[in-house]
């Protein structure tokens, strides 16, 4: 195995991870990918704090000791709002997470008045609030939690039309009452693959900048790769016993998922259209 090769590991509970991952290749060409969606307990936005930190530590050890991983992104904004520490208290590679870009969002603010549109659970989260009252203080944040765009989301990936109405009836509630945010974050990993139809929901009436936090991300993991330190750890990593059956495969990109897909070759065209050369159900 080439050990200057990283391999990196994205996790999501659906298709939504992909707008991650393809903002993270395209800055790190080299980079050995593993994309695991943990499709059993989609959707993750409705789902228990509780719950969800155990089962996301569980998979993320488990791709590490299967794959022999360097680099974490858990491409979920919904899972990164609620398990980053843990993760971190619990893993000892780079874990980037993916949250709300609320910062960017805020400076970029002229009205000082900013949307954020993610899944009910990220809205809610103790983590969110802080992130708003650090960077966003001097800003009206409006909290528009769904779940129903995430669905919306995965219908498009999957080959299927949305329709732009139905887009509307959700962000809507962004715009009934007083003066419009003049920007939007797209706090769900999914929602990015909806831009298109954001925009067209919005409309021309009002001027709204859609932000996401993909392109951060990408410079993120790039200044980790480039660190020297990363080299350490893999070959501490590579001392501890671990099991990695990846380790001889001469693939570039793997996909894996959890649980029982309705539509297996859906799915696997889905991913080779974002370049994985397999899609596999994922032993725990
Ligand atoms: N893609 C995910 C996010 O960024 C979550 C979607 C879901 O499973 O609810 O929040």
């Amino acid at each position: 195995m080439d050990s200057s090769i990283k391999r990196a590991l994205f996790f999501d509970s659906g298709v939504g991870g992909l707008s991650i991952y393809k903002n993270v290749i395209e800055q790190n060409t080299d980079l050995k990918s593993f994309y695991l969606f943990d499709h059993e307990f989609f959707p993750y936005g409705s789902k228990d704090e509780e719950f969800l930190k155990q089962r996301v530590l569980a998979l993320i050890q488990k791709s590490i000791e299967n794959f022999g991983i360097d680099l974490v992104v858990i491409a979920c904004n919904t899972a990164s709002t609620t398990v980053l520490p843990t993760l971190r208290a619990n893993i000892n590679i780079p874990v980037v997470g993916v949250v709300p870009a609320i910062k960017p969002a805020a400076s970029a603010s002229k009205k000082k008045i900013i949307g954020l549109l993610a899944t009910p659970g990220t809205i809610s989260r103790p983590y969110t609030k802080e992130l708003i009252l650090k960077f966003a203080h001097d800003c009206e944040v409006r909290l528009l939690g769904t779940t129903e765009l995430v669905y919306l989301a995965e219908s498009k990936m999957h080959g299927m039309q949305v329709e732009v109405s139905d887009v509307k009836k959700v962000i809507q509630g962004f715009f009934d009452r007083g003066e419009a945010p003049d920007v939007i974050v797209m706090g769900c990993t999914h929602f990015p693959f909806l831009k298109k139809e954001i925009e067209l929901a919005i409309g021309t009436e009002h001027e709204v900048k859609l932000i996401d936090s993909g392109e951060a991300i990408g410079k993120r993991v790039k200044t980790l790769l480039d660190d020297e330190q990363l080299y350490l750890i893999n070959e501490t990593k590579a001392t501890d016993g671990m099991m990695n059956i990846y380790k001889e495969d001469n693939l570039k990109s793997y996909a894996f998922y959890t649980g029982v897909l309705q539509d297996y070759q859906r799915e696997l065209a889905t991913f080779k259209s974002f370049g994985f050369e397999s899609l596999e159900k994922f032993v725990m």
